[in-house]
């Protein structure tokens, strides 16, 4: 991950710089650090362990006066959040740097030290900027010492540049992870994303992998491994970043889950056609798409996982045809084997993640037809799959996803509808049924939910002071307490697990003990009776049981110590309404508990390392 940022042209850099890097900071958010050419040629260094916000305070500490300079904010791979080991990192020639991840950095070091070079952090990252020096001495060409250096790099890199003897250039080039160079009137930008450039410039080029950039104040030029040089290729972008602002919220998490009614609403209703049934003609895709395969092989991470699940759910139980759920960072290496015609479909929110772009590339090189849900629009996987789904939910900027999530869910929930409706398995009266509860009755669920934060607030103060507790459920809400459960471990630090509520007996009942919390879903009437079976073995080990049910739920008060009673949706739909008090319980115990709710530690937003 890390987001990485560059600026040479007329205006000053730093702030330039700075206000880039607060724009990346989704990306990583444990160190950070930037280097301005100053008018005298030096390279001037600020770094610190921390936020950005800690850079700001210490540039100001520093004369940065120059017109051309280099910003890193960094999610620890190698060595910890220090500033030791915040970027950029220098050798003799020059300074860079680096978002990515270097796999045979211990082989480089140990070749580099003995060559002479003396490391000062543990990074992979000043291999790089080593290796780089000993290849630009020996050839003295910056684009020909950046391709002899990749050639000897295994992993990610995006990598900014600045060379001693190149006043006002920045180079840059990359494999596997983002770069965007952007051309303005004042100047030349470059940046992992293109929402931290485009107040600056609509002008912006996606370089390929492996070229070299040199990106000059009035000029952006690409070479290519076999030497030839021409002006980048610029396009123009025509969308808008949404807005990027609390709006009075006091955290981005809190926001976001108030904007779910709207997303939810606005993904699925562009999705139902004038006869009120499912339609992805507005993606590009026709009908007859939805009767070509026979099989679904999603590819994801984390939440999009989770939603995945929901989506296997809907879609079996709908469409009746086989569906996996694969771990990204698994599919990559061991896909499972398909029979038939599979469509590949990859799930993120970014468009990012490396481990789901990767396997989505393998399942295409086997042949597999693939589509995308996506919220970043001309992201990588966007841009790779055979059709995408936008999920419209505007930029998401707490690390926990929220709307996300929902919105990622609400397309799988149309997809399975359409998906049974082309194979005769739904009539067009139920599909019409069900999309109208999609797009009216779930958002008003969600709302409904919103409108009840004091009383989920009340319960998060009952469970907040506990190190583990535990989401059970039956039929649909097994895939929606896995995401329940993220939601609680990833932001306020307990420890939580999510089960099939009729799994517990075989191994983890031996955890409950007095006043463990579980947190029992029970959404789908044809598993009360169960469900309280299952309640009943909790509570007579002293387990504290907190009941999220539906309102014909009879006497939840006689099986539960707290209960919190779920606007009636179908139970189709119920994981999109649970996992909302969810959120929204995880969010309280995380502010009982003092968490930094919008940047858990140890994480970022957009994972693109393995
Ligand atoms: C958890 C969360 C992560 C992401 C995962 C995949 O709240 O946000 O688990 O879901 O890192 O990210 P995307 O969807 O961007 O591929």
């Amino acid at each position: 991950m890390c987001g990485i940022i560059g600026y040479t042209g007329k205006k000053q850099a730093k702030q330039i710089i700075l206000e880039g890097l607060a724009a990346l900071e989704y990306r990583g958010y444990d160190s950070a650090g930037l280097c301005v050419r100053g008018t005298d040629n030096k390279f001037n260094t600020v770094k610190c362990g921390g936020r950005v916000s800690e850079l700001a305070a210490a540039a100001d500490m520093v004369d940065l006066t120059g017109t051309c300079g280099i910003g890193h904010t960094r999610w620890a791979t190698h060595g910890g959040p220090t500033k030791e080991n915040a970027h950029p990192h220098t050798s003799e020639s020059l300074i860079l740097v680096h978002n990515g991840i270097i796999d045979n950095c211990l082989d480089l070091r140990r070749m580099l030290t003995e060559e002479g070079y003396v490391f000062l952090s543990e990074t992979d990252t000043e291999a790089v900027a080593h290796l780089l020096d000993r290849e630009y001495r020996a050839c003295g060409d910056p684009a020909e010492a950046i391709f002899r250096t990749i050639r000897l790099l295994n992993g990610s890199f995006a990598l900014a540049i600045m060379f001693k003897d190149r006043p006002g250039e920045i180079w840059a080039t990359r494999r596997d992870n983002p770069l965007i160079v952007a051309s303005a009137e004042d100047g030349s930008y470059l940046a992992s994303d293109i929402p931290a450039l485009l107040h600056h410039s609509r002008d912006i080029c996606r370089p390929e992998e492996g070229v070299a950039v040199c990106v000059r104040a009035d000029s952006i030029t690409v070479t290519t491994p076999d030497g030839k040089s021409a002006p980048a290729k610029l396009e123009r972008i025509d969308w808008n970043v949404g807005t990027a602002d609390k709006e009075g919220f006091a955290h981005f998490m809190l926001k976001e889950i108030h904007e779910q009614p709207d997303a939810v609403r606005r993904c699925a209703s562009h999705r139902v056609n004038a006869a009120g049934l499912p339609d992805f003609t507005v993606d590009g895709i026709d009908p007859s798409f939805w009767t070509s395969f026979d099989s679904i092989a999603i590819i994801s991470c984390g939440s999009a996982t989770h939603a995945g699940l929901v989506g296997r759910y809907l879609i079996e139980s709908l469409a009746g045809i086989p569906v996996t759920v694969n771990t990204a960072s698994e599919y990559r290496y061991d896909p499972p084997a398909t029979v038939g015609h599979t469509l590949a479909l990859a799930i993120s929110q970014s468009g990012e993640t490396a481990d789901t772009l990767a396997g989505l590339r393998l399942a295409k090189s086997n042949g597999l037809l693939s589509a995308a849900i996506i919220n970043v629009f001309g992201s990588a996987i966007a841009r790779e799959a055979d059709h995408v789904m936008y999920t419209n939910a505007g930029p998401e900027i707490a690390v926990a996803t929220t709307k996300g999530y929902s919105t990622q869910v609400a397309i799988l929930a149309l997809m399975a509808a359409q998906i049974a409706y082309a194979r005769g398995k739904m009539t067009a009266e139920a599909a019409a049924e069900y999309c109208r509860g999609l797009v009216n009755d779930v958002p008003a669920a969600i709302s409904a939910i919103i409108a009840r934060r004091d009383e989920i607030k009340a319960l998060s103060a009952k469970i907040y002071n506990n190190s583990d507790l535990y989401f059970i459920g039956r039929g649909p809400d097994c895939p929606a307490g896995t995401e329940c459960s993220l939601k609680m471990k990833e932001i306020s630090y307990i420890h939580s697990e999510a089960y099939a509520a009729g799994e517990l007996k075989h191994g983890t009942l031996s955890l409950i003990e007095q006043n463990i919390p579980v947190i029992a879903l029970a959404t789908d009437k044809r598993y009360y009776d169960k469900m309280t079976g299952n309640i009943r073995e909790v509570r007579a080990r002293g387990g504290y049981v907190l009941l999220a049910c539906e309102p014909d739920f009879a006497h939840p008060e006689e099986f539960s110590d707290d209960s919190f009673i779920l606007p009636a949706v179908p139970a189709v739909f119920s994981p999109l309404v649970s996992v909302v008090f969810a959120q929204i319980l995880a969010y309280e115990a995380a502010l009982i508990r003092g968490c930094d709710v919008d940047h858990p530690r140890n994480l970022a937003k957009s994972v693109t390392v393995e």
